[in-house]
């Protein structure tokens, strides 16, 4: 079938069989390789996109959904003065950036402070739990994640300014 959707802010127009993994679209056929390939079942979250706005595992999206909805992958993002918030707070507190979860955590933390500007551990323990991550502690990410709302608390102060 003919798909038209948007990814990252550009149109684009694919063909491909219904049942075809989004997963496995981004990775075989745009080279976006950010959302790893874990579970294959909705479960770890290595494979996460923002997907008409929210997080979601691409594995579990087949690409009928995909029709006239826009689609933003770990690449997309990480061009947003959001991700730089991130990044700096997960450096602070020494979260691991291995490369294997980080569409998962980064974007699940950004669906987290854009919803709540400054998340309690529990609350961020809950958002974040369900991200398989192997090289980081759920505590070292809380303190990342709060980080993260503190630098970007900061940046929209003085840009306000
Ligand atoms: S690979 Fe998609 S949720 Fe695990
Ligand atoms: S940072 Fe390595 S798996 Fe999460």
């Amino acid at each position: 079938m003919t798909i038209s959707f948007i990814l990252n802010g550009e149109d684009e127009i694919i063909n491909a069989d219904p049942s075809q993994r989004l997963i496995d679209i981004l990775r075989n056929e745009f080279h976006l390789c950010g959302a790893k390939s874990g579970c294959l079942a909705g479960r770890c979250g290595v494979c996460s996109v923002m997907f008409n706005g929210a997080v979601s595992p691409s594995c579990i999206i087949p690409a009928f959904r995909i029709k006239a909805s826009e689609i933003i992958t770990i690449e997309g993002f990480s061009k947003n003065d959001e991700y730089k918030d991130i990044i700096l707070g997960f450096k602070e507190a020494n979260v691991e950036n291995c490369g294997y979860c980080d569409a998962g955590k980064i974007l699940t933390a950004e669906s987290l402070l854009s919803q709540n500007k400054l998340p309690s551990r529990n609350e961020i323990t809950a958002a974040l739990g369900g991200i398989k991550c192997r090289c980081t502690e759920v505590s070292s990410l809380c303190d990342g994640v709060i980080a993260a709302a503190v630098i970007r608390r900061r940046r929209l102060n003085v840009r306000n300014n």
